[in-house]
């Protein structure tokens, strides 16, 4: 079998699906690895590092794309403007790809990968089972991104974080308030702890509570008891507990210096929890860093992909914080993909077995079908 690294394409992506460490343990496993020079260059991987690791460093993406067995990916394949051809047409009919796809922003991809008989492996809709902690890369990311959500609003604070005592007197510590506190936003929280801020956190889960306080943190508002859905992830709740929810986030909205917004229902869907009028509210020199703007976001004013000022309040949306730290970003997301291949590689052979319980919640597409969501909970 012949993994492909390509290089990515997506404006802004500075992450490559395999870094040097994984391709010496597939190598070394009997499977061979083809790398797209400069694949790695954004994240500080070179080529002469690719090469030493076992992989055939390859010129051209079109070659690249036709002699691989497996593409490996970050993001969904797209049109490759320099060649003029999308990405999933440069694939072999009947190969496999393996990376970051969400079915729902993505149709036409998926088609055209079901079109070109390749079986898709989305990593994003691998169960969150115990067996496939080591491939999950939706936890890498985002404590990826809790982390550099952080720091991204301590850069934009016109105040320190830390309490100091100087000869000038005494700074009083920043407070953050972090709405939704899952993956990313117990990272945020354990992130701006070591800064020195004091930190408070709202969820609806009642398991979180306690994660939250563990960490040094003020659990603030109420939790609900049907909050969760039997995957762990958050559930819709009633209008009434949205409008209790409403008035505590506006009044610690108001109080907080940091706001850091997480919080998706179903892993998907934003819920809209800050309102122009809450920002109008707020101290002016406040920062909203809200972590879901990909998904729509969080704050009403929030412009996904842009830092903006609106009554005074920096509101950051950034649509990709892990590729803001594409060393780790990349090595964390290749170890969870070389956890996944090597999971199903016997006897020199990737074994395809459609009965097991990961490959039916991450397979979007194979033999020429869309089987997207069939045992997904997530994507
Ligand atoms: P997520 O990214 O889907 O959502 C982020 C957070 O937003 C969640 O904690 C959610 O409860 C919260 N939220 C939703 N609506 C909210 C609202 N109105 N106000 C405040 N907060 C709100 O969550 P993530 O980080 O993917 O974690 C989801 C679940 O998956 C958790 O139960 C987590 O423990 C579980 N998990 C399990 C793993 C495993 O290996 N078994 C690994 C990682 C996560």
């Amino acid at each position: 079998m012949r993994i492909a690294v390509p290089r990515e394409i997506r404006a802004g992506e500075r992450r490559v699906a395999l870094v040097p460490e994984s391709v010496r343990k597939l190598v070394t496993a009997g499977i061979a690895v083809s790398v797209e020079r400069g694949a790695g260059e954004r994240a500080f991987f070179t080529d002469a590092q690719f090469a030493e690791a076992g992989a055939t460093l390859e010129e051209d993406a079109t070659a690249l794309y036709a002699g691989a067995d497996l593409v490996v990916k970050v993001q969904a394949p797209a049109l490759n403007q320099t060649l003029g051809t999308h990405e999933t047409e440069l694939m072999r009919d009947g190969a496999m790809l393996l990376g970051t796809l969400v079915p729902a922003r993505h149709p036409d991809v998926v088609a055209m990968l079901a079109a070109r008989n390749i079986t898709t492996f989305a990593v994003n809709l691998i169960p969150r089972i115990t067996r496939a902690q080591s491939m999950d890369t939706l936890s890498s990311m985002a404590n990826i991104a809790g982390y550099k959500a952080v720091l991204l609003a301590a850069n934009h604070l016109p105040r320190f974080f830390p309490m100091l005592m100087t000869a000038a007197g005494t700074v009083f510590p920043a407070k953050v308030f972090v709405i939704g506190a899952g993956v990313a936003g117990l990272q945020a929280i354990a992130t701006a702890r070591r800064l020195g801020a004091a930190v408070e956190a709202t969820d609806t889960r009642p398991a979180v509570k306690e994660q939250v306080e563990s960490i040094g943190a003020k659990f603030v508002g109420a939790v609900a008891e049907e909050g969760q859905d039997a995957s762990g992830y958050a559930r819709e709740l009633s209008a009434d507990f949205y409008r209790k929810q409403a008035e505590l986030i506006a009044e610690r909205c108001a109080a907080s210096d940091v706001v850091i917004t997480t919080a998706l229902i179903g892993g998907v869907t934003a819920p809209r929890l800050i309102t122009a009028a809450m920002v109008e509210a707020m101290k002016p020199g406040s920062v909203i860093v809200d972590l879901a703007a990909e998904a729509g976001g969080n704050c009403e004013l929030t412009v996904p992909g842009q830092t903006v000022v609106a009554h005074g309040v920096t509101i950051c949306g950034p649509e990709n914080p892990p590729a803001e730290v594409p060393w780790h970003g990349s090595t964390l997301y290749s170890r969870n993909l070389t956890a996944f291949v090597l999971a199903f590689w016997k006897d020199e052979a990737f074994k395809l077995d459609l009965e097991d319980e990961i490959i039916r919640g991450c397979l979007v597409t194979h033999a020429g079908e869309i089987r997207a969501g069939k045992a997904a909970p997530k994507p």
